[in-house]
């Protein structure tokens, strides 16, 4: 296999921060080919040494393996170029098209060509069309394209997305990431649900209570302010990593493990969540936006206070909702999903709730804890799976009390596990596109927001900031569940 990797918004944040230090791994772990090329494209790309300096500076403060050692570095940055264009000007493509050639006819062989736009989105309609014209994408099998996002800021903008992409584009050809799949605990739920013959039988509305869904931060907004003041919670995590993880818990099982397969039946848990009708909003959704308070010892800004911020921002940090999917399988089963920063802990897991049993023969004075059975699938950091259920206490009298089976990652596995970006660039090289969201799921989960982000942009919130940093969210959040007699329970 022969790689040209073609980095369009080589200068950014993105670049630098994740994808190089994920090809980087990839080299060190020999998974890039020996015929790899990186062409580092921007509008003011620097001089190539010094890009090559800032990228190994990237890399060894975010690696996971730390800073790179002198002869493998030398060995990877050997493999990149740089190449200045302006990415609005359909002409710079032309050039860009005679260089890959040119390194095509030196490896004697077509390559799989990768377009990866880490650009702002406004930049995804020219690149794509400056690829299209220079007929960059025309090659179906190894010419791909890949987006992150912001995918849209609502549905109208992703359907223009999706519009200018398939334009020149076929729907194999594209890649859009969601860095929540290419995460090891993520893609073991499939693993764990359809490799096993026991969960199975009980993951349904016949035993299962509710599901609950939290992705924790303890991070503020820290320096994206920019993009975060336009997005807020609901868009940054709900409409993509929360509604991708909620998916995989409540999907059928597939016939192949094959993109189109897992892909369609991801699609149809989408199309089975009810709709959220406007007048609805206030019942199944409840924001937050943190105020000051106190970390591990330290005193921390309230969101209003943070640079960047507009002093009377109306934008969330913490969205939950609760939702039904309307199917054989789910029917009267909620879906509690939350999300927020600046929480009491960092912690992201799915918590499957069983229902209590049908008949209690136990007396309550022998202890049985309010809390039954539940599993819980640990994404991070803790990385496992943890059943929690009802044991008896040793000795007399007879005691009742919950106890906890634990399976961890790094116990089992003792390797380490890749970072996402790693994996998803892997797949990508391979044209492995089971890990990326298609358009159809990316505009499903869109419109399936819409009504809230339509009546929370109506309605200014009057009580922001109404959750001190460090706690776990807005008492609205806590009467979301509540109102049906649950509660949210502490993350494990
Ligand atoms: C990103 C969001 O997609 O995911 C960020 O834009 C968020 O706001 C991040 O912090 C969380 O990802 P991870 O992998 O750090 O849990």
């Amino acid at each position: 296999m022969k790689v040209l990797f073609i980095l369009f918004g080589a200068e950014g944040d993105l670049s630098s921060r994740l994808i190089l230090p994920a090809l980087y791994n990839l080299h060190l772990d020999g998974l890039l080919p020996l015929d790899f090329a990186l062409v580092a494209v921007d509008r003011m790309v620097s001089d190539p040494a010094e890009l090559i300096a800032r990228y190994r500076e990237s890399v060894s403060s975010n690696s996971r393996r730390g800073s790179p050692e002198e002869r493998s570095w030398a060995d990877f940055s050997s493999k990149i170029r740089t190449f200045c264009a302006d990415l609005e000007t359909d002409s710079s493509y032309q050039e860009l098209a005679r260089q890959l050639s040119e390194q095509e006819s030196a490896w004697g062989e077509q390559a799989e060509q990768i377009y990866y736009l880490a650009t702002p989105p406004l930049l995804f309609e020219p690149v794509t069309r400056g690829l299209g014209k220079a007929g960059l994408a025309k090659n179906r099998e190894k010419a791909r394209i890949v987006v992150e996002k912001p995918l849209g800021h609502d549905l109208e903008s992703s359907r223009a997305i999706n519009r200018s992409l398939s334009c020149y584009f076929e729907e194999g050809q594209i890649f859009r990431i969601d860095h929540f799949l290419g995460k090891e605990t993520v893609q073991n739920i499939l693993a764990m649900r359809f490799a096993n013959p026991m969960f199975e039988p009980v993951w349904n509305r016949r035993y299962i209570d509710h599901v609950a869904i939290t992705v924790a931060e303890t991070l503020g907004v820290e320096h994206r302010a920019g993009y975060y003041e336009k997005a807020g919670a609901l868009r940054d995590m709900v409409q993509n990593h929360l509604l991708q993880l909620l998916c995989l818990v409540a999907m059928e099982p597939p016939v192949a493990y094959d993109a189109e397969d897992i892909r369609g039946k991801k699609m149809d848990v989408l199309r089975a969540i009810r709709p959220i009708a406007h007048d609805e909003v206030w019942e199944c959704a409840a924001r937050g936006q943190y105020g000051p308070g106190w970390m591990g010892g330290v005193e921390l800004p309230g969101y209003r206070e943070e640079q960047g911020v507009d002093r009377g921002s109306n934008t969330e940090t913490y969205a939950a909702l609760k939702l039904h999917v309307d199917n054989w399988r789910w029917q009267g089963v909620p879906f509690y999903l939350r999300t927020g920063k600046r929480l009491a802990s960092c912690v992201s897991e799915i918590s499957i709730r069983f229902q209590d049993v049908p008949h209690k023969a136990f007396p309550a004075s022998m202890g049985v804890d309010a809390q039954p059975a539940r599993l819980v699938i640990q994404i991070q950091p803790r990385q496992g799976i943890v059943l929690k259920f009802i044991a008896k206490e040793p000795g007399l009298p007879l005691r009742l009390r919950p106890v906890d089976m634990r399976f961890s990652y790094r116990e089992a596995f003792k390797t380490a596990a890749p970072e996402a970006y790693e994996t998803l660039l892997r797949d990508i090289m391979v044209g492995d596109a089971t890990l990326f969201m298609r358009a159809d799921q990316v505009e499903a989960a869109w419109q399936l927001i819409m009504p809230i982000l339509d009546v929370w942009q109506a309605n200014p919130a009057p009580d922001f900031p109404n959750y001190p940093s460090g706690t776990w969210g807005p008492e609205s959040a806590a009467l979301l569940v509540a109102r049906d007699g649950r509660s949210w329970l502490t993350p494990t």
